[in-house]
């Protein structure tokens, strides 16, 4: 095997040559600090997120033609680049070069927020047009379809009636092909290369006689095609292999052959490859699966092979290959040979497996006969790009005519450790006619010889059990269906969803005012050229250390002895901090309880932070981090749950209450009483860009900057980083450029971190960075609460509630954090849109053994309003009415008094809930959807229509003050800083709306530079749907002060420019530099009298919502969604609508399909977005429709805005409501009139569970307490 050290790529057409390449590196890394080019993103680290998307170009000298392809760099070792060309999204457009149209077009139509993953956007749709330049919607559906959907508004509009024009298309200014690589890939000897690293060889054979010696040689190497398999493995499960082989365009790999009995494909073809062959044929099953696995980006790098010899448990294409007769193709150096991909080759059995020194060449498809026929099922938590809970490949042969069983083959994933074929049903099926007692007979059998423990890892197991059937009951119908028919079926096509259509209304206003206008948001641009710089995104400093964290990894134990020695033996570590280091600053009283920073003697929950490794680099932290030894002494008792933590009266100081009227007087006059509970369960904050630090010292007076990802960079630089350094504020600066997502988690959780990242300065005064990873980020920083709700409501016969006594107890987790304030919220939120004169709430935040919660967007308000939407819903259901008709006749009319007797007006709910029910045509669609139900008996349809009322504010002036500092420069321009951060949510953007306005000056002229504890001193926290409310009025009031000073030198020279303004104030003395300060919105609560004015106004609105429902796999579908929102005077309807939309998607998300799983001992499962499903492109309802009230009058607050950041997550439970309809039409046409309890997500499997029927009857159930189950409802 002839060596070449070299490995020669090109990245954005130069060429890169690596003469000691290190085969652990992947692309990602590479590129981002390697080579500088931070515009591709890390999200994840494996596969599942696409933030690192880029397009890898290869030439075939063979075809002569170069495939171009999405790929992800945080999977792509770079030695399997050697000829390729990497384009990157700095290589496709920048500001300094060219934009191209792809980034415009994101950027214009209003595409971005916090912009962090839009790169990996841009090059998904980049790479698309590369290939088909006018592309299908079945293409664009195909490429962007299983892309996370965290806050994207595509919309274009037309303000006042002006037609943006964008740049054309023109594939000839594209980035050609390096000529070089193609003469390489032409001229070159073909040998087999080999990269020799400190712990790796990796070895890239290019013929098959090379690969064979290889694999020879070194029979345990894996075969790495696309690295998919085998990356995540060595990333998250700590495999590692010393050497590995990677074949190289290896043309009898790639083969592609038609024979008169079937395909034949080559084991390294992509699957996006094997897709686009299979489009020719009539393999429909399989391209069905193939178009929902996994995303785009693994399809094109995941190979055939790979994926038939990985074996998952949960591979789409192994039960379909295996009930197909399908055979593999294996060569070895004594030979070729052909074995069966059937059941004792998916489970490994020796006899059936490949050899050492075997590789599979490829795989023989056979086609269908006539009278056979081949289907694929599958049910995952989201629709594209989430592992199948379970999936399946049936096949059915019944020979010439007749309908009797010939041959049955039924291959299950999910439901084992690997592919399982019913083979013994199957048997004895055959002979059988298909008809409803064979159906019967199956159904027992499978479930039979299919069993799956109670424990089973993956838990659903009642649900897994049911769909095992179900899919056996779906292929029943289609094959009788076709054989009475004889006509082929074919598969449903998606479409792509409609996307918001927003509605601006015209306005009186001066044409270069921009207040009102949909303004793209300021960094749009540099979003989708990857310019726009993040935290980790800044270059790595001289000495720079990184800090890696080390976790409890029990829930509630002592720590009896910290082992740090293998740790500290490591390479490149420099050091251990553990609480001595922190001098005594080991603790803080937030929220009026101490919080410790580091643990070193009980721990509370899995996640905790124990001590933080120091290394030279972040492989060797991490790598050491994995070598602390802790010894732990199990405490009791482990509270995991809030039923738990009721039962142990283990709360966060007392109860929260509220009450209004006489509830217990009013319970006695009522026609009927329920009495109802629901449990929802929390929410990962999934912000794009993890938790992310660099403190830098400066060297002298014992100054520091600190560059972090946060929302609240005051108490950063105030609580945190100055008190545990023990300096005083004013040496400590803490700088916030911009955030990638925060959504609520990046306030205190970030601040524990921050203190303890600086420390090591202490000792070694290096710079220290800390980056999370995300599943890190995601076990440590907890997330929303979850909730349990108990409520007694006592109400009329024609749907009147009168009495209403609510419990709500929040899962805390082991620290207070907010969880108290959460609980208050959530209470004085808990009447939404509603007039209940008699109430009475009362919370409790329950301690528990689970990381921390904190704040999410919406801030209690998601789980309270959820609870009393439940109970309405109910109460509709008791009066036989509409839960829209119930919910209409207890809305506030007019002009009102809440719980805690504040004075609203609520003409504008009603008017959105008009609004609404004529915009969404409510009553003819409920007609349409009752049609629909009484005509299908498998699939349902519903409808649901919520309001909203949003009260804006934080209960304290002190918390709602804000302050700006305007400059104006002597060439006229003009600089704005002011204390909120720009998080996606386009704040920055609002005010240089309001500088410009306010100053009469073009936004062009105007600057914003970030935010600073420099510029704006003890900011307050960015959140609760105030950033701009505030932060605009402090920018107005430093304006107008400035403008007030140069009028009378502008009233001079009226037609002069700002320059010679500026120069003329300079010139009399006149200081051109102001600040600006808003006191905060007047604001009290007295808990101990129940009333006050917390809030400063409401933001209404109502969203209608329809779904349909797969009664047997309880798959949902979001058709359409009409929102209607009051929010004022808009200052950026384009903005706006980005923030109503992104948070509803983030509220569907919540009630439907994001659920956090906790094994019995108190692990968080979910840590990544391969667990854990947040709403994708294709969950987007297929029609999202938004549209605004007529502005109305808000005196107090920014030219009558109304702050939108918030309320829209609650208008997500529309979706929920609407699938309640739907099970609760299903139950009711299976006679099951009784009450209906469904929690929240309402997910595939509480849909199907809940859609009893015969299937649901046959499983087999477990006693509950005979088994530990796999994870616990918390
Ligand atoms: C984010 C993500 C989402 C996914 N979603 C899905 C999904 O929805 N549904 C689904 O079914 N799967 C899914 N997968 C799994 C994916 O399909 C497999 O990882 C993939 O097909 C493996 O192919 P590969 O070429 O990358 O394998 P590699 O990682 O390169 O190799 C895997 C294994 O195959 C062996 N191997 C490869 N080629 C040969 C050969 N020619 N001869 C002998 N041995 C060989 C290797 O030795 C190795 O052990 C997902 C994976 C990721 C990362
Ligand atoms: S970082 Fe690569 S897919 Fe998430």
């Amino acid at each position: 095997m002839d060596g070449a050290a070299e490995l020669v790529f090109c990245v954005n057409g130069r060429k890169v040559i690596e003469k000691n390449v290190d085969p652990e590196t992947m692309l990602l890394p590479y590129l981002r600090k390697k080579l500088q080019l931070t515009g591709t993103k890390y999200g994840c680290g494996g596969g599942g997120c696409g933030a690192c998307t880029v397009m890898i170009s290869r030439y075939n000298p063979i075809t002569k033609r170069i495939r171009h392809y999405p790929a992800n760099a945080c999977l792509l070792p770079i030695c399997s680049l050697h000829g390729a060309a990497v384009t990157t999204v700095e290589g496709v457009g920048s500001t300094k070069a060219r934009i191209h149209p792809v980034q415009e077009r994101i950027a214009k139509c209003h595409g971005t927020q916090c912009g962090f993953c839009t790169p990996g956007m841009v090059m998904s749709i980049y790479t698309l047009l590369r290939n088909h330049p006018e592309p299908t919607l079945d293409q664009l559906t195909d490429a962007l379809g299983g892309r996370l959907y965290v806050c994207v508004c595509f919309s274009k509009d037309d303000d006042d009636g002006e037609k943006e024009e964008f740049l054309p298309l023109d594939p000839t200014q594209e980035l050609i092909f390096p000529p070089e690589l193609m003469i390489m890939a032409e001229k070159q000897p073909q040998r087999t290369r080999v990269f020799v690293g400190d712990r790796m060889t990796w070895i890239s054979p290019v013929t098959l006689k090379e690969l064979l010696e290889a694999k020879v040689k070194y029979p345990q190497a894996p075969i790495v095609m696309g690295n998919t398999s085998v990356g995540p493995e060595v990333r998250f499960k700590g495999a590692f292999h010393p050497v590995i082989i990677s074949p190289e365009c290896i043309e009898e790999l790639s083969v592609v052959n038609h024979a008169d009995d079937g395909l034949t494909l080559g084991a390294g073809l992509s699957l996006a490859q094997v897709k686009e062959i299979l489009k020719t044929q009539t393999y429909h099953a399989l391209l069905k699966h193939l178009g929902t696995l996994a995303g785009c980006q693994i399809r094109n790098m995941a190979s055939l092979g790979g994926h038939i010899v990985s074996r998952h448990l949960d591979s789409d294409l192994n039960p379909l290959l295996a009930v197909g007769n399908c055979t593999l193709n294996l060569l070895s150096k004594e030979g070729e040979r052909q074995i069966p991909l059937n059941e004792q080759f998916l489970t490994k059995c020796p006899s059936a497996d490949l050899k050492p020194g075997e590789i599979l060449v490829s795989v023989n498809i056979p086609y269908s006969r006539k009278w056979e026929f081949v289907s694929a099922f599958r049910q995952a938590q989201r629709q594209q790009n989430a592992l199948a809970i379970v999936n399946s490949g049936m096949r059915v042969f019944f020979g010439e005519g007749g309908g009797i069983i010939r041959e049955l083959s039924i291959a299950y994933g999910g439901v084992g450790p690997t592919t399982i074929c019913a083979k013994n049903s199957c048997q004895k099926l055959i002979g059988r006619p298909w008809n409803e007692e064979m159906l019967d007979a199956a159904c027992r059998l499978i479930l039979d010889e299919v069993s799956l423990p109670g424990w089973a890892p993956g838990g659903k197991v009642e649900f897994k059990r049911t769909l095992l059937i179900s899919f056996f009951f779906k292929f029943y119908l289609k094959v009788s269906q076709i054989l009475k028919t004889m006509v082929n079926g074919t598969d449903r096509v998606l479409a792509f969803p409609v996307l918001g259509v927003l509605v601006i209304r015209p306005k009186s206003q001066l044409p270069q005012d921009p207040i009102g206008r949909p303004i793209m948001h300021l960094s749009g641009i540099k979003h989708t050229t990857g310019e726009a710089i993040y935290c980790d995104d800044m270059p790595v400093l001289d000495g720079e250390l990184f800090l890696a964290f080390v976790t409890s990894s029990r829930a509630h134990a002592e720590i009896v002895s910290i082992d740090l020695s293998e740790a500290l033996s490591l390479p490149g570590v420099v050091d251990i901090v553990t609480e001595e280091d922190l001098r005594g600053v080991n603790s803080f009283g937030l929220f009026g309880e101490p919080e410790k920073l580091l643990e070193t003697q009980e721990v509370s929950c899995v996640g905790q932070l124990v001590c933080a490794v120091v290394a030279d680099s972040e492989v060797q932290a991490k790598r050491a981090a994995k070598r602390v030894k802790i010894v732990y002494q199990d405490l009791e008792p482990v509270i995991l749950t809030i039923e738990e933590a009721i039962r142990h009266h283990s709360f966060f100081q007392g109860e929260r209450k509220l009450e209004y009227g006489n509830v217990d007087e009013a319970f006695k006059v009522v026609d009927q009483i329920l009495e109802g509970e629901i449990h929802m369960g929390g929410q990962e904050h999934f912000y794009m860009e993890t938790q992310s630090m660099l403190a830098v010292p400066k060297g002298e007076d014992q100054e520091m900057d600190v560059y972090v990802s946060s929302q609240f960079p005051k108490y950063i630089q105030v609580t945190w980083v100055a008190a545990t350094l023990k300096v005083p504020a004013n040496k400590i600066m803490c700088h916030v450029k911009r955030v990638g997502g925060a959504f609520g988690g990046k306030v205190t959780k970030t601040g524990i971190m921050a203190a303890i990242t600086p420390s090591p300065h202490l000792l070694h005064g290096c710079p220290v960075r800390c980056i999370l990873e995300r599943g890190e980020d995601m076990l440590i920083t907890g997330g929303r609460h979850p909730y349990l709700g108990k409520y007694k409501a006592g109400f009329m016969n024609d749907g009147r509630i009168l009495a209403l006594d609510v419990e709500h107890y929040c899962n805390g987790g082991s620290t207070l954090d907010e969880s108290l304030f959460v609980i208050e919220i959530g209470l004085l939120k808990v009447d939404n849109a509603y007039k209940f004169p008699n109430l009475r709430f009362r919370g409790w935040a329950c301690r528990t053994n689970l990381p921390s919660n904190t704040a999410l967007r919406g801030f209690g308000f998601p789980q309270s309003g959820l609870i009393t939407e439940n109970c309405i819903t109910e109460v509709a259901a008791k009066c036989g009415l509409s839960p829209e008709k119930v919910r209409m006749m207890n809305m506030y009319k007019e002009i009102d008094q809440t719980p805690y007797k504040q004075e609203i007006d609520a003409t504008n709910l009603i008017q959105c809930w008009k609004e609404c029910m004529a915009t969404s045509s409510y009553s003819l669609r409920k007609v349409a959807v009752e049609k629909f139900n009484s005509e299908n008996y498998w699939k349902k349809k519903g409808l649901a229509m919520v309001p909203l009322k949003f009260p804006v504010g934080v209960l304290s002036t002190a918390a709602a003050q804000a302050a700006a500092l305007v400059h104006i420069y002597l060439d006229g321009s003009v600089l704005v800083t002011h204390g909120g951060i720009e998080m996606g949510q386009g704040v920055h953007t609002k005010m240089i709306q309001v500088a410009s306005r306010e100053l009469r000056m073009p936004m062009s002229n105007v600057h914003l530079r970030g935010t600073s504890t420099e510029t704006v001193p003890n900011a307050n926290v960015s959140g609760g749907s105030l950033v701009a409310d505030l932060n605009g009025l402090a920018v107005k009031d430093a304006c107008q002060t400035l403008l007030k000073r140069l009028e009378p030198i502008i009233s001079k020279n009226p037609k002069g420019t700002w320059k010679d303004w500026a120069q003329a104030a300079f010139d009399e003395s006149i200081s051109l530099s102001a600040t600006g300060y808003f006191r905060g919105y007047e604001s009290h609560m007295n808990w101990e009298t129940g009333e006050g004015h917390p809030f400063e106004y409401f933001v209404f609105g109502a969203a209608c919502s329809e779904v349909e429902i797969d009664c047997l796999t309880g798959a949902h579908k979001n058709i359409r969604t009409d929102i209607v929102m009051d929010i004022g005077h808009s200052i950026n309807p384009a903005l706006d609508v980005g923030q109503i939309e992104g948070a509803f998607i983030q509220g569907m998300g919540l009630y439907t399909i994001e659920e956090l799983k906790y094994s019995p001992q108190g692990v968080l499962y979910t840590r990544g977005p391969d667990q854990y499903k947040i709403p994708a492109v294709s969950d987007v309802p297929t029609e999202l429709h938004v549209s605004f009230l007529p502005p109305s009058q808000n005196s107090n607050t920014l030219y009558s805005s109304k702050g939108l950041g918030e309320p829209g997550v609650f208008l997500g439970c529309s979706v929920f409501f609407a699938i309640h309809d739907a099970v609760r039409a299903a139950r009711q046409e299976r006679g099951l009139l009784g009450p209906l309890k469904l929690d929240s997500p309402l997910t595939p499997e509480k849909i199907r569970m809940a859609c009893e029927d015969k299937f649901t009857k046959m499983i087999p159930r477990d006693e509950p307490g005979s088994y530990v189950p796999w994870n616990i409802p918390v």
